[in-house]
C-alpha cells in the first residue's frame, strides 16, 4: 500500500523527548518558549504562542481579537471544518466565500461582496500547501484583521514572504500528517506582542502570573514533550518540503497529458509546499478513487462537502458556493509525502493512467 502520509520520527525526535522527560518539566516550560521563538523566526515573524492544536490556535486568535456574539468572521467555504468552528465557539457568525477554482483558495472577488460593518476578522486558508492570494485579500480587507489559517502550509511563500507573516497573525497545526508535527499541537504567530501575550494568557487559564487571572481562560497549552518534537521537526522542514516539491514535479510530468485530469495549478509568485497534491478529475472522480484504492494507491477526497453544507453549519450558513461545490466533486489528492520513492511515484502515475484508459 502506498499511503497518503507517513509521519517520520527519527532518533533526534526520540532523543529530544527522552531529554525533556528526564528534566521532569513536562507541561509548559523552556522547551515551549524555545519552540515559539524558533518557529516564529523561521516564519519571518516576531512572536509565537504555542497551543494544543491548530483549532485552538484559530480559536484563541479570534478570542484575542475580542470576537463575540453579533460579529461576523469571513472564511472560505472549502476547507477543513476547523477553519470555521472556532467562530461558532465564540458565538460569532461564520460568513463564507466561494473559491478560485484553479487554486481551491478563497476567491478575493467573492470576499469583496461579504464584508459588512459587522466583519471582525477574515480567515483565508492556504489550502493544500499553497498560499491564498494574500496581496489582494489584504488590500480588500483594508483595516479588518486578516488571520491566516496556515495549518496546511508550513514554509509556503507568497511573493517571497512566508505564510503566517503577512496578516495580523498566522495559525498553524502540527497534527501528525502535516508538513511538520508535534504529535498534536498548534501555534499562533504575530508581530504584535500584546496580541500574542493575550493568547498566552487565554491558553493558560487567563493567568498573567500564577493565580493572577485577568481573563476567563482555557487550558489549551502545548506540552514540553510536543515542543521538543517540534523543535527537531522544524530543522527538517525545508528538506522535507523540498522532497514534497520534487515528488510533485514527478507527478506533474507523469500526469500532465492524461485526459480528463488537471494537475495542481500554482499561482505565479507562490511557493507551494504540497501538503497535498490535489488533481481535478472531470469525470467519475469516485470511480478513479476506488480503482486506485483497489490497486493499493492511497488517495483521499479533501473535501467531500463544503463547510456551509455540513449539518453542523446548517443553522448559520446561507448562500451558494458553486465553485466550491464543483471542487467537492472533482478534487482528488494523491500521495506526495517526502518518504515516497521514485518507484512509488511512478506506480501512482501508471495506475492513474491505467484507470483513465477505461473511462
Ligand atoms: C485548514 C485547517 N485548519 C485547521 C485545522 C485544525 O488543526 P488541528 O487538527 O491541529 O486542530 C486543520 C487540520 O487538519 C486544517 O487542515
Amino acid at each position: 500500500m502506498i499511503n497518503m502520509a507517513r509521519p517520520v520520527m527519527e532518533k533526534e525526535e526520540i532523543d529530544a523527548v527522552i531529554r525533556v522527560m528526564e528534566t521532569g518539566i513536562l507541561a509548559h516550560g523552556p522547551e515551549v518558549v524555545a519552540f515559539e521563538e524558533e518557529f516564529a523566526r523561521y516564519c519571518g515573524s516576531k512572536y509565537g504562542a504555542a497551543v494544543s492544536s491548530g483549532t485552538s490556535a484559530i480559536h484563541l486568535a479570534l478570542a484575542a481579537l475580542g470576537v463575540g456574539p453579533g460579529d461576523e468572521v469571513i472564511t472560505t467555504s472549502f476547507s477543513f471544518i476547523a477553519s470555521a468552528t472556532p467562530i461558532l465557539f465564540l458565538g460569532a457568525k461564520p460568513v463564507f466565500t466561494d473559491i478560485d477554482p484553479r487554486t481551491f483558495n478563497m476567491d478575493p472577488e467573492s470576499l469583496k461582496g461579504k464584508i459588512t460593518e459587522r466583519t471582525k476578522a477574515i480567515i483565508p486558508v492556504h489550502l493544500y500547501g499553497q498560499s491564498a492570494n494574500m496581496k489582494r485579500i489584504l488590500k480588500i480587507a483594508s483595516d479588518i484583521p486578516v488571520l491566516e489559517d496556515c495549518a496546511q502550509a508550513h514554509g509556503a511563500t507568497h511573493d517571497d514572504e512566508k505564510v503566517g507573516s503577512m496578516g495580523k497573525a498566522g495559525m498553524f497545526s502540527f497534527y501528525p500528517t502535516k508538513n511538520m508535527t508535534t504529535g498534536e499541537g498548534g501555534m499562533v504567530i504575530s508581530e504584535d506582542e500584546e496580541f500574542i501575550e493575550s493568547i498566552r494568557m487565554l491558553r493558560n487559564h487567563g493567568q498573567s502570573a500564577r493565580y493572577d487571572h485577568h481573563k476567563v481562560g482555557y487550558n489549551l497549552r502545548m506540552t514540553s514533550i510536543s515542543a521538543a518534537i517540534g523543535r527537531v521537526q522544524l530543522t527538517k522542514l525545508e528538506k522535507r518540503n523540498l522532497a514534497r516539491i520534487k515528488n510533485a514535479r514527478l507527478l506533474d510530468e507523469g500526469l500532465e497529458d492524461v485526459e480528463g485530469i488537471l494537475t495542481p495549478y500554482v499561482e505565479p509568485g507562490n511557493g507551494h509546499v504540497y501538503h497535498q497534491y490535489t488533481i481535478k478529475v472531470d469525470q467519475d472522480r469516485d470511480g478513479l478513487s476506488g480503482f486506485l484504492a483497489e490497486k493499493g494507491i492511497g488517495n483521499k477526497v479533501f473535501y467531500p462537502t463544503t463547510i456551509p453544507s455540513s449539518p453542523a453549519m446548517k443553522k448559520v450558513s446561507t448562500g451558494t458556493y458553486p465553485r466550491a461545490e464543483e471542487a467537492t466533486k472533482q478534487a482528488l489528492s494523491l500521495p506526495v509525502h517526502p518518504s515516497l520513492s521514485e518507484d512509488e511515484i511512478a506506480k501512482v502515475v501508471d495506475t492513474v493512467k491505467l484507470a483513465r484508459k477505461g473511462v
